[in-house]
């Protein structure tokens, strides 16, 4: 069995007091959204989709069959005869033939699409387009789920994964989809089409607009990533400064301690420290320091809906200041800063260790290195070129990787700053973190992967300052990834308005609008608001459009 970590997809720091704070501004068209009732939005929400039947859910895949559109392999290059079946999924619970029927697309990003059903059914599409009688659909992303060109995953194979390519097959589908069983031709631009996507795929929404104006009348992009980055340092930093303090507090000068030990000259030490773990026989030292900072990943899995949320986070949170028994510890010395002696406990001669290492120890090795079933090298090392070298179909963590190797980067390194606090070891660099593109993506004949990944291509689409009208970015306060979207403290501050959206959900995470529930008086006050602001904006730039006068 090999196992590795993959470098997290999608990762960033900030300050909340950011200057990217709700600010109520006049809209171009002179309508002040602010000024509605948010109480009296939240209700119509509410009430439009109280009464939808319970047994939708339960019965979702089987309503949104799997239809399939051709796409040419290679758009660029016309003497490439390959095609491939782009698979998609249609809502038309909400459709109501009419000229000016929105249709609404999810785009997949990087998973399989059919992850991305229950967005369809009590989701953003399913609250969007039951808002406006329109049509709902989700596009799964060229290489993830079934939609696949390829017989392998090799250098070559993989050379038409890319940002061009995966634009263009939503443009062309958009321009030619033919959707069954509806009459009407819903294609782009008689139609107003309307993109969403959270994250990668949230950066990919504004992309379309800003590529494929004629054919985007509007887009959502969610917690985007539009800033391209080699080294995502920042992403551990929103989570430091948004966790709880104490576990920040006890995480921060844990990694201090393990780091000095780590970097100091006592194989003794070093190896007590590593047992504390059940790591002791990981050979390399940074693959230690990277197997321990799993838990922190787990962050951006938290989501307002506990049926979707990641507990690991908090569990791990807990773990590290839990009581220790034995070692002469009282239980109140967890109410005692790190290093207090109290807490001190004397793990070898000479090693005397604070009580949140040990359980920061003990929680990595019940939940991270006993679940090993071959050498800890095996599962942990990142060492050994051949564990990266299978290309079966099956060796699907290939896909994102390569995007991350050739054009997006998102290493999560350290804080460059030797005297910055760190949640995340100082052994953690972008060396460390980015071989695996070299090992795993080995020369082709037609491609090779560049040393680092080349992310101009899209930091040339906007970056932060990425805009346009009737494109809304939605992002989460605490999202780690918000280092990387327009709300970045780096990013200049900009007015939120109708036609160009700015919105930051307070407290939230990762893509937090992309989720409902059936019953929408159960969400979050937070999550009711974004909804309602979504759709009153939507419907806002529905009422100006006009269908385009044809050009011959
Ligand atoms: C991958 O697929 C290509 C095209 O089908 C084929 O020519 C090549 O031999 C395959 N390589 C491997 C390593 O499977
Ligand atoms: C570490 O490796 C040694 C020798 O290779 C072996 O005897 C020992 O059982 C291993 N320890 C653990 C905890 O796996
Ligand atoms: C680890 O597992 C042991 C035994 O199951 C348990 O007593 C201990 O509380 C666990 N510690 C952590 C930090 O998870
Ligand atoms: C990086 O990508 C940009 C845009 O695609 C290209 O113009 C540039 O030549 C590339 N740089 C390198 C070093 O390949």
């Amino acid at each position: 069995m090999t196992r590795f970590l993959l470098p997290l997809l999608l990762l960033g720091f900030t300050s909340f007091t950011g200057v990217n704070s709700f600010s109520p501004v006049i809209g171009p068209q002179g309508v002040n959204f602010w000024n509605l009732d948010k109480q009296e939005a939240r209700e119509r929400v509410a009430s439009s989709r109280r009464d939808l039947p319970l047994e939708i859910s339960a019965r979702a895949f089987e309503e949104f069959e799997p239809q399939w559109f051709e796409q040419p392999l290679d758009h660029f290059d016309e003497s490439n005869p390959h095609t491939f079946k782009q698979r998609y999924w249609v809502s038309k619970r909400h459709y109501k033939a009419r000229q000016g029927a929105p249709v609404f697309v999810l785009d997949g990003g990087e998973t399989s699409g059919a992850n991305r059903l229950p967005f369809l059914d009590t989701g953003i599409v399913d609250i969007l387009a039951r808002a406006t009688e329109g049509l709902g659909v989700i596009l799964e992303h060229r290489y993830y789920g079934e939609s696949i060109a390829v017989e392998n995953l090799t250098t070559d194979a993989l050379r038409w994964l890319n940002n061009e390519q995966a634009a263009a097959d939503s443009a062309n589908f958009m321009a030619k989809v033919k959707f069954e069983g509806i009459e009407e031709d819903l294609t782009a631009p008689s139609t107003p089409w309307i993109y969403y996507g959270g994250s990668y795929a949230g950066a990919r929404s504004a992309h379309m607009k800003i590529l494929y104006p004629d054919l985007v009348y509007g887009a959502i992009a969610s917690s985007a990533v539009t800033h391209a980055a080699v080294e995502n340092w920042q992403y551990m930093e929103i989570i430091r400064k948004a966790a709880d303090p104490k576990c920040s507090h006890h995480l921060e000068n844990s990694i201090k301690i393990i780091d000095s030990i780590l970097l100091g000259h006592s194989k003794f030490f070093k190896s007590h420290l590593k047992g504390l773990f059940g790591l002791a026989n990981l050979t390399h030292d940074d693959d230690f320091a990277s197997t321990i900072s799993s838990p922190l990943g787990s962050w951006q899995s938290k989501n307002w809906d506990p049926e979707e949320s990641s507990v690991r986070f908090d569990q791990f949170c807990e773990a590290l200041n839990a009581p220790v028994h034995g070692h002469g510890i009282s239980a109140k010395a967890t109410d005692l800063p790190f290093g207090d002696p109290a807490r001190m406990v004397e793990v070898a001669d000479g090693l005397t260790l604070d009580l949140s290492i040990l359980n920061y120890g003990a929680y990595i090795k019940n939940n991270t290195a006993s679940r090993c079933r071959s050498t800890l090298d095996d599962c942990f090392g990142t060492y050994d070129d051949s564990k990266y070298q299978q290309t079966g179909l099956d060796e699907d963590w290939r896909l994102w990787m390569f995007q991350v190797c050739t054009q997006w980067g998102y290493f999560t390194t350290t804080p460059p700053d030797p005297k910055q606090p760190r949640i995340l070891s100082r052994l953690i660099t972008l060396p460390h973190e980015s071989k695996i593109c070299q090992q795993a993506y080995l020369p082709g004949e037609f491609f090779q992967v560049p040393p680092l990944p080349n992310v101009t291509a899209v930091n040339m689409l906007g970056d932060f300052d990425i805009a346009a009208d009737r494109l809304m970015f939605v992002d989460g306060e605490v999202d780690p990834w918000r280092p990387d979207t327009p709300h970045s403290d780096d990013a200049k501050p900009r007015d939120d308005t109708i036609l160009r959206p700015f919105k930051l959900i307070p407290g939230a995470v990762h893509h937090w609008d992309e989720n409902g529930l059936a019953d929408v008086t159960q969400e979050p006050v937070v999550i009711q608001d974004i909804h309602a602001e979504e759709v009153a904006i939507i419907e806002q730039w529905l009422a100006d459009w006009k269908p385009p006068t044809k050009k011959d």
